[in-house]
């Protein structure tokens, strides 16, 4: 499903965004409150012991914050940041070039870290325990491996797609996160500090509107902003009010619930062809032209969390919410 400006994805456009929005201390990064508490805690008494701080795994839907919590995290421990990814490391040599270039406190952190191959995980394990890695150099018969002693770092890791980590790996995580979405009033906060950012005006019924339509995602948050702003300029005089923001996000799109059409194909799907479900996950996601575990973790969070779908043991089955928000009938049935 090719995702347009409702897109939770990171785009071009938003890399430029993130330079200027991105939280750089707690006191900006609205919300997660007790994400924000339990780090807080950690790095205090890290730091009051000299000690680095303990490896943490962010997981949740995209653009909630991981990575910004990961930069945060570098800047109140007064420490750099090396930024990779899962994908971008294919060979355990890789990996253990990275490690041996850290200096001692910094943090390293793993984007996408579901992606790791398993060979490269493996140098992980005694990386994030001993703080050692064991490279093998050489071929066959007269292949060695020598030990090396890592300066002490703090790994931190993100994944939108947690079931896809092995146990191992997330074992070893001192500090295991999950991220939420955000309320409504704290998407507010975040769009009312982006508009100070971008210089623009803003009424407050407008930051409110594009608010309760935002998904529970500061980055989408951010995005619609952006062309809100664009449509303030030059259709109105402008400032963004509920109308503006109201009228724009009617253009792009982003329905009262902040679904698109996307999410709405997700529940006409199971309404129409599977009556209303349950229908099982990897017959909905074949139906979608869509991988069963994107289904899971980056679109049916949302529609859960809106009780717009529940999941049985079953399979999926349409609330009577999302048949009245498609303005469809709604028959009670028996049998689910
Ligand atoms: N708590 C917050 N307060 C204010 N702004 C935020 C907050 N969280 C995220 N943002 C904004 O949203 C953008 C997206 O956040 P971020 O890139 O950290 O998400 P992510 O969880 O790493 O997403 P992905 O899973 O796609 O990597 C940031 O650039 C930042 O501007
Ligand atoms: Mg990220």
């Amino acid at each position: 499903m090719g995702r347009s400006i409702i897109t939770t994805d990171m785009t071009n456009e938003d890399k430029v965004n993130d330079l200027n929005l991105r939280p750089q201390h707690f006191e900006d990064y609205i919300g997660q409150r007790k994400i924000k508490d339990n780090l807080r805690i950690y790095i205090d008494a890290a730091k009051q012991r000299g000690e680095t701080l303990d490896h943490v795994l962010f997981y949740g839907p995209p653009g909630l914050g991981k990575t910004t919590l990961a930069g945060i995290i570098a800047n109140e421990m007064g420490v750099k940041i090396k930024v990779t990814s899962g994908p971008a490391i294919d060979k355990p040599g890789d990996m253990a070039s990275i490690l041996t270039k850290l200096n001692e406190g910094d943090v390293l952190f793993i984007d996408e870290i579901h992606r790791l191959n398993r060979q490269v995980e493996e140098v992980l394990y005694p990386a994030m325990e001993d703080y050692a890695v064991d490279i093998l150099i050489g071929k066959e018969a007269g292949a060695r491996s020598i030990h090396m002693e890592l300066p002490k770092f703090t790994l931190v890791g993100a994944t939108t797609r947690a079931g896809l980590l092995s146990a191992p790996l997330r074992d070893r995580f001192g500090v295991v996160q999950k991220l939420e979405f955000y309320s409504p009033k704290e998407l507010e906060e975040i769009i009312n500090r982006s508009a100070d950012v971008f210089g623009v005006k803003m009424d407050p019924t407008g930051a409110a509107e594009i608010a309760r339509r935002s998904r529970g995602t500061p980055r989408l948050a951010n995005r619609l902003l952006k062309r809100v702003r664009d449509f303030a300029q030059v259709k109105y005089d402008g400032i963004i009010t509920e109308e503006v923001a109201d009228y724009a996000l009617d253009v792009l799109d982003v329905d009262k619930l902040g679904l698109d059409q996307n999410d709405r194909n997700y529940l006409e799907m199971i309404i129409s062809k599977f009556k209303g479900g349950p229908v099982g996950i990897d017959t909905l996601a074949a139906a979608l032209s869509e991988d069963a575990g994107t289904l899971e973790d980056v679109y049916e969070p949302y529609l859960l969390m809106n009780g717009l779908i529940n999941r049985t043991p079953r399979g999926r089955v349409a609330t009577e919410n999302a048949y009245r928000h498609l303005g469809l009938a709604y028959q009670a049935r028996l049998d689910v």
